[in-house]
């Protein structure tokens, strides 16, 4: 069985981990809200049509700040639709994903909703097809006290106190030629100065993110951020990054691989930002807002029109329902790795999405709500990992993959909370064949002992649960873990996320 040797020490900390890096994604898109999160016919709906169910698995969940309303759909969004007297709001075509919005749900709704999981909202607004004007309109109305025509309409409409939302997206994904209102990062970057200027007018205390590419394979990608940047930097405190992962032409050693991308990606853009910096002569640093992250099996994904039909604008089409495997949560689990590696730049990320749209949660209309396999390593990530995350000294054995070289078979990371005395360590073994035996020298830590481990792995890497086996797939404590005079020694079975909590 092939070894690894790994060294955690509070001397080797990365940064303070935010809570913020635990957020999630809400779009209007497919069942996501209609037909999700929101079933005012279902047995556990409440007084607000708000799932019970679906709110007690989000809360399981641990996500922190929530990205609203979109994704592609921000770029055809008119705010002003989703508030008011509901019986009033206008039923719309969502060009984004060739459907109807009936604004039934709109910034008040969800806000309450959030209120219900305890979360924050981070909201994006309309850079596509809208302009800086609409922007500082729907911050007036969100987050001014009240004397102004838009802050009473806020106040006429039931909200007396401002939403007092901090986190704000400046448009979303505006590199991509899919994107309605698509720009050029040199048309972008204007606006966006401009809007963001604007917005710190009225709330100087905003924090505010700017898009970045849509991706690494972005063929505009590093001139994006540096040019972006370049009219930015001063207005801006996160430049955002995208990234999807999935198995393609059964590739499976690069898809594990995947957060080895996710680490160059994010070292390439923090690079850059601070390369812009640099040039400018600022103290300033930029953080990443890693705002949409996920295993996503695009490819499989043909457009909402081949599947809705040309003619056919449904509300709450079956879009995007991605069934997770294990080897996918193993893959998911190190994609959170590799942001927890990076915890001095990646100060806040949003896993995309979060129910029946490439969700941790699925639902039926009528029916139950379950955890998806991705669920897991998210809920004990974000419950297990606190204070600071530390770098873990690694040497371990690598192999080679397609797409991205000679990589190492076991990933890490460790998280130390000072103030507790209690540590985790994350770790994932991209073997597909092999067990692999650990030694993880935790003399560091000084008096500790195991807390809790779990383990996600199976016989059948392709296992998932499914609404007709909805708890086929979940973690199970290590049998293999023992810590005797300052050393954790375990076994991490082929294709596996392991979490070990010590205090
Ligand atoms: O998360 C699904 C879509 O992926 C989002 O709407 C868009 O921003 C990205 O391309």
């Amino acid at each position: 069985m092939p070894s690894a040797r790994m060294t955690i020490d509070p001397h080797f900390a990365i940064g303070r981990i935010r809570r913020r890096l635990f957020g999630g994604f809400v779009e209007h898109l497919g069942r996501h809200i209609y037909d999700g999160i929101y079933e005012p016919g279902h047995e556990t709906a409440d007084a607000e049509g708000f799932r019970q169910d679906v709110i007690e698995l989000v809360r399981e969940l641990g996500v922190s700040t929530i990205r609203y309303p979109g994704g592609n759909f921000v770029s055809g969004f008119r705010w002003e639709d989703s508030v008011g007297p509901r019986e009033q709001r206008p039923r719309r075509l969502d060009l984004a994903w060739h459907s109807t919005e009936t604004n039934e749900v709109g910034l008040h709704e969800f806000s309450s909703w959030l209120e219900k999981v305890g979360s924050d909202l981070m909201m994006a607004v309309n850079l596509g097809t809208r302009g800086t004007l609409e922007a500082l309109d729907l911050l007036e109305y969100a987050n001014v006290p009240g004397g102004t025509e838009l802050s009473e309409r806020r106040r006429a409409n039931g909200r007396e106190e401002p939403f007092a939302i901090e986190m704000w997206c400046l448009g979303n994904e505006m590199d991509g030629p899919w994107q309605l209102g698509h720009r050029s990062a040199d048309d972008y970057g204007k606006i966006a100065a401009q809007t963001a200027k604007g917005m710190r007018q009225i709330d100087p205390d905003l924090k505010l993110v700017v898009c970045g590419s849509s991706g690494a394979q972005m063929p505009t990608f590093g001139e994006w951020e540096r040019v972006v940047l370049g009219h930015t930097y001063d207005d801006v405190d996160y430049i955002s990054c995208h990234a999807y992962y999935q198995e393609k032409d059964g590739d499976t050693g690069s898809f594990l691989a995947s957060g080895v991308d996710m680490d160059r990606f994010i070292e390439s853009v923090v690079a850059t930002a601070d390369h812009v910096g640099a040039v400018r002569g600022s103290s300033k640093r930029i953080d990443i807002s890693f705002d949409e992250w996920n295993v996503w099996y695009i490819d499989r994904y043909e457009g909402v029109d081949k599947i809705t039909g040309i003619g056919n604008w449904p509300v709450a089409p079956r879009i995007l329902e991605d069934s997770y495997s294990v080897l996918d949560a193993v893959v998911f689990g190190g994609l959170m790795i590799s942001l927890l590696k990076h915890a001095d730049r990646v100060t806040s990320a949003s896993l995309a999405q979060l129910v029946n749209v490439i969700a941790p949660i699925m639902t039926e209309p009528g029916g139950p709500a379950w955890r998806q396999t991705t669920f897991y390593p998210f809920s004990l990530t974000s419950r297990l990992a606190q204070g600071e995350a530390l770098e873990v000294k690694l040497d371990v054995p690598t192999y080679e993959t397609a797409r991205y070289g000679e990589v190492p078979l076991v990933d890490a990371v460790a998280t130390h909370d000072a103030a507790n005395g209690t540590a985790a360590v994350f770790l994932v073994n991209r073997s597909t064949t092999e067990s692999i035996s650990v030694e993880v020298d935790v003399v560091s830590l000084g008096e500790v002992s195991v807390r809790e481990t779990h383990v996600l792995t199976d016989a059948d890497i392709h296992a998932r649960n499914t609404l007709e086996d909805r708890e086929r797939v979940a973690p199970a404590p290590s049998d293999t873990v023992a810590l005797d005079g300052g050393v954790l020694r375990l076994t991490l079975p082929p294709v596996s996320w392991t979490a070990v909590a010590l205090g």
